[in-house]
C-alpha cells in the first residue's frame, strides 16, 4: 500500500482523497488545506491526519501527494514537495505561468520522482478510441481539426472563488490542448488567437469571456475554442465538440450528448456521476483512473504518462495564445 496525501480539498480536489481512500493499493494518510475547517472535516470523513502546513508534508515519511489547489496556486506546494523528493500528481493546468512551469519541469527532471499532471481525458474511452484510430492510420494524415470546450457561466460566476485569476484558457484549454496534441502525436509550432472580454468583467470576474486560437502543428492545424459565458440553460455544464479531418477520413465527437437526455424542470444531458459510487459499490468513472494509475506507477516503478513535460508543453501553448492575444500577431510555441 502506498501512503498518499492530498493538498487542496475543494470542489474538485475532494475527488482525490475519495479515490485514495477507496483504492486497495493506497492509504490516504493526510489531507492539507489552508482552510482548517475543510482540512479537519475531510480528515474526519476518511479518518486520516490533517494539516494546514505544507512544510509538515515535505518533512513527513509520506512519499506521494496530489496537488489540487487553485490554478494559480499550484507552484508553491508542487515545488515544495518536488524539492523534498516526493512523487506528485498535480491538477491541470501545471501552472498559470510559463517560468513557474519550467521550474517545476527542472525540479521533476532532477528528482527521481514519478510525477504527472491530471489530464484525465486521456482515460476517457472515447478519446482513447479516437487516438487508436488516428495511430492506426484510419483517417490518414491529420490535416485539420476543431475542438470546443466551454463552460456554463455559473462556473465563472459561482463555482470558483478564484475565477478572475484563471479563465477559460487556463481552466479548459489544458484539456483540449493536451488531448489533441496526444491524439495527433504532433507538436504545436505557432498560434494565432483572438478573443473577447467584457461580459465576465462586468460581473466582477476580470478574465476572458471567450478565445479562438488556431494552432499549427507539424502537418495539422487545429482551431481551439473556449468560453466561460455559455448560458446556464445549456443542457450540460460543459459544451464540447470535436472534428478531426485526415487525408482519407474524418472523426467527430460530441462529448456532451451521449444519446441520453432528461427533461424535468430543465432539459439536461447528464454529467458524470462524480463523487458517488455506482450501484455495485465501485468508484468506476474514468476521471478517477489517473489517481489509481499514479499509485500504480509509484508502486511498480513505471514512469507515468502525462508527465510534467507534457504539462509544460501545455502551459507553453496557452502562454503563446496569450502572447498572440496581446500583440494581435501569430506567436511561436516552444514546447521545451
Ligand atoms: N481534472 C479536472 O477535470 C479538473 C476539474 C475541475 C478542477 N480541476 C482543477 O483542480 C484544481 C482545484 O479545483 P477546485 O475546483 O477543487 O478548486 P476550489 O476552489 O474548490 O478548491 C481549492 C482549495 O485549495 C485550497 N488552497 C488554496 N491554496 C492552498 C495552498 N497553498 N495549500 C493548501 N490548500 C490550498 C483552498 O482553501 C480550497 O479549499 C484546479 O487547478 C482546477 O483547475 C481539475
Amino acid at each position: 500500500m502506498l501512503k498518499v496525501g492530498v493538498v487542496g480539498l475543494g470542489l474538485w480536489g475532494q475527488n482525490h482523497p475519495m479515490v485514495y481512500d477507496d483504492y486497495h493499493r493506497s492509504e490516504l494518510s493526510v489531507v492539507c488545506d489552508l482552510d482548517e475547517e475543510k482540512a479537519r472535516t475531510v480528515a474526519e470523513k476518511y479518518r486520516c491526519d490533517w494539516t494546514t502546513d505544507i512544510t509538515e508534508l515535505a518533512h513527513s515519511d509520506i512519499p506521494a501527494f496530489s496537488v489540487a489547489t487553485p490554478d494559480h496556486a499550484h507552484f508553491a506546494p508542487a515545488s515544495t514537495l518536488l524539492e523534498a523528493g516526493k512523487h506528485i500528481l498535480i491538477e491541470k493546468p501545471l501552472t498559470t505561468d510559463l517560468s513557474e512551469a519550467q521550474k517545476l519541469a527542472e525540479l521533476a527532471d532532477r528528482s527521481n520522482s514519478m510525477s504527472m499532471v491530471d489530464f484525465h481525458q486521456r482515460w476517457n474511452p472515447q478519446w482513447a478510441m479516437i487516438k487508436d484510430s488516428v495511430e492506426a492510420g484510419e483517417i490518414g494524415e491529420s490535416v485539420m481539426g476543431y475542438i470546443r470546450l466551454s463552460d456554463a457561466i455559473e462556473v465563472a460566476e459561482s463555482w470558483l472563488s478564484w475565477a478572475g485569476k484563471s479563465g477559460p484558457h487556463w481552466f479548459l484549454f489544458p484539456h483540449t490542448m493536451d488531448i489533441m496534441r496526444w491524439v495527433i502525436g504532433q507538436e504545436p509550432r505557432r498560434v494565432f488567437a483572438s478573443g473577447h472580454r467584457g461580459v465576465l468583467a462586468a460581473k466582477g470576474v476580470d478574465t476572458w469571456d471567450c478565445i479562438q486560437a488556431i494552432v499549427e502543428f507539424d502537418t495539422c492545424r487545429i482551431t481551439f475554442e473556449t468560453s466561460w459565458i455559455v448560458p446556464n440553460a445549456n443542457p450540460s455544464v460543459t459544451d464540447c465538440h470535436m472534428t478531426l479531418y485526415g487525408s482519407t477520413g474524418k472523426i467527430e465527437y460530441d462529448q456532451d450528448f451521449a444519446g441520453i437526455s432528461f427533461t424535468t424542470d430543465k432539459h439536461r444531458y447528464p454529467w458524470v456521476p462524480l463523487g458517488k459510487k455506482d450501484r455495485y459499490g465501485r468508484l468506476d468513472h474514468f476521471m478517477y483512473a489517473p489517481m489509481r494509475y499514479f499509485v500504480d506507477c509509484v508502486l511498480d516503478g513505471v514512469p507515468p504518462q502525462c508527465t510534467i513535460a507534457d504539462g509544460l508543453a501545455n502551459v507553453a501553448m496557452i502562454d503563446a495564445v496569450l502572447r498572440s492575444l496581446e500583440t494581435g500577431q501569430p506567436a511561436d510555441i516552444s514546447v521545451t
